[in-house]
């Protein structure tokens, strides 16, 4: 499983992507807005300078000509550019198009095997779907994850899954384990990721045998 992280802040990036485990970024106009930054291609351009891997950049045009003429646009950002489309009947018709044209693109806000479904029939690159928002409201989210990588193995769906909206570790463990082909986590669950109390403990002793032992 790929982890990409989901964060527009460039300091967090720049310090995951030095440890070598991210293979891409996940953005959204929220994440982008906490930066306090108002120039959405400025930021996806300064996370190409960092990132080699695919940075989702979100559309924000509801109607389908303005979203795909929008898509379109956002695609030249940066080669390594994915079109972050919202689920909606718009959406999907902005996909299929895009698709054609070869345009990756990522259906973000999937809350549903269904909408899974038809995004990659559409021929999403990557369906999103949202796992802490569903625990939010008691719907298994994992579940969700887990039903939608059975089907698309079922029918040879070449669309990724990317669970997203991912709050703690242990949604990454269950992600893995689910088969999600990516999962998209915030820096901050990176950073517990890498801690185990033991690790500390463990470190601590071996230097101060080792120090010990240079006394004696
Ligand atoms: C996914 O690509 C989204 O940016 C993100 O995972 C949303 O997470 P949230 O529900 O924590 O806002």
């Amino acid at each position: 499983m790929r982890i990409f992280l989901d964060t527009a802040n460039i300091d967090e990036i720049r310090q995951a992507a030095r440890l070598g485990v991210i293979s891409g970024i996940t953005t959204n106009p929220s994440l982008v807005a906490k930066e306090k930054r108002a120039d959405m291609k400025a930021v996806i351009q300064e996370i190409s300078t960092i990132v080699d891997g695919p940075i989702s950049a979100e559309v924000l045009s509801l109607e389908p000509k303005a979203m795909i003429e929008e898509a379109r646009e956002v695609s030249l950002w940066s080669p390594n550019v994915v079109v972050k489309i919202p689920m909606s009947a718009s959406g999907l018709e902005t996909i299929s198009i895009l698709s054609k044209e070869g345009i990756k693109t990522n259906l973000t806000l999937c809350f549903s095997l269904n909408q899974a479904l038809l995004g990659a029939i559409v021929g999403a690159t990557y369906v999103s779907p949202f796992v802490g928002r569903l625990d939010d409201i008691s719907h298994d989210g994992m579940q969700l994850v887990g039903e939608i990588v059975k089907v698309f193995d079922r029918y040879k769906l070449p669309t990724y899954v990317c669970a997203a909206s991912i709050r703690h570790p242990l949604h990454v463990i269950e992600a893995a384990k689910a088969g999600a082909h990516v999962a998209t986590i915030p820096y901050s669950v990176l950073m517990q990721m890498i801690k185990h109390p033991l690790t500390d403990i463990g470190i601590s002793r071996f230097t101060e045998d080792w120090q010990s032992i240079q006394k004696s």
